[in-house]
This record gives C-alpha cells, structure tokens and sequence, in this order.
C-alpha cells in the first residue's frame, strides 16, 4: 500500500521498524516542535564532550514523518553539533531514497525539529 503511494522500501523499512523511536532518559537536550499539519516530533540528545552521543525521537505524525526523523536519527550520532547542522533535506531524502513529493515538507520538520534542538544547545 505504502509502495503504492510513492514511498521506497528503504523508507518503508524505517517506517515498520522505526529504529530510533522513543526517548531517552538522560538527555541532557529535549526539544519539541510542531509542522503546519499538526505533526509533531520531540528530539531527545545525549550529548558527551560536543558529541552527539546518542539520539532518538518521538513522532507524532504519517509515515514521511515518521520515516525522516528516524533517518535524521541515524545520521547524528557520532557528530559534532556544527556536523549535524550541515545535513540537508536533500540528504534525508537521499537515504530514503523515494518518498511522495507531497511529503517533502515531513523531512522539513524533521531537520527543524533537530535543528532548534542544536540551537538551544549552542546559539548560533
Ligand atoms: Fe507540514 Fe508536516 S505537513 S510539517
Ligand atoms: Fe505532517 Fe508529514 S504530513 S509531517
């Protein structure tokens, strides 16, 4: 069905699997925001000596959503803040590898969502 409407299985695999969901009980960075369409994440860093040591996310929203942030994930770890900064929409989608053009706008939320959590850790 989810093949159907445009997604690859790469994306749908992260969907089903959703490797990075859930919080994380010693965050020492928390941050939340909501899209236009309601969605919501919540990012949870672990971070040790400016290294994002561990992360996960909360999602609230459909499966580009819920796909994104999962991969959005999966990059940061192991990065510097000023790495993680770096990644675009168009790195995202890259690893997905194909997902509805009506869902591009899901990747934005997800590089937001991390995006104001590195800003609320080091201002720019
Ligand atoms: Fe716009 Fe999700 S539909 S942020
Ligand atoms: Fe809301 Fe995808 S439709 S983030």
């Amino acid at each position: 069905m989810l093949s159907e409407s445009g997604y690859s299985d790469t994306a749908i695999d992260y969907y089903i699997k959703q490797p990075n969901m859930g919080s994380l009980a010693d965050a020492n960075q928390i941050s939340e925001l909501t899209g236009q369409c309601g969605d919501t994440m919540k990012v949870y860093l672990k971070m040790t000596d400016n290294i994002i040591e561990d992360a996960k996310i909360q999602v609230l929203g459909c499966p580009g959503a819920i796909s994104a942030a999962m991969v959005a994930m999966e990059m940061i770890k192991g990065m510097t803040i000023k790495e993680a900064r770096k990644i675009t929409d168009r790195d995202i989608f890259r690893r997905l590898v194909e997902i509805p053009d009506q869902k591009q706008h899901c990747i934005r939320l997800a590089v937001k969502t991390m995006n104001k959590a590195f800003d609320e850790i080091s201002p720019l």
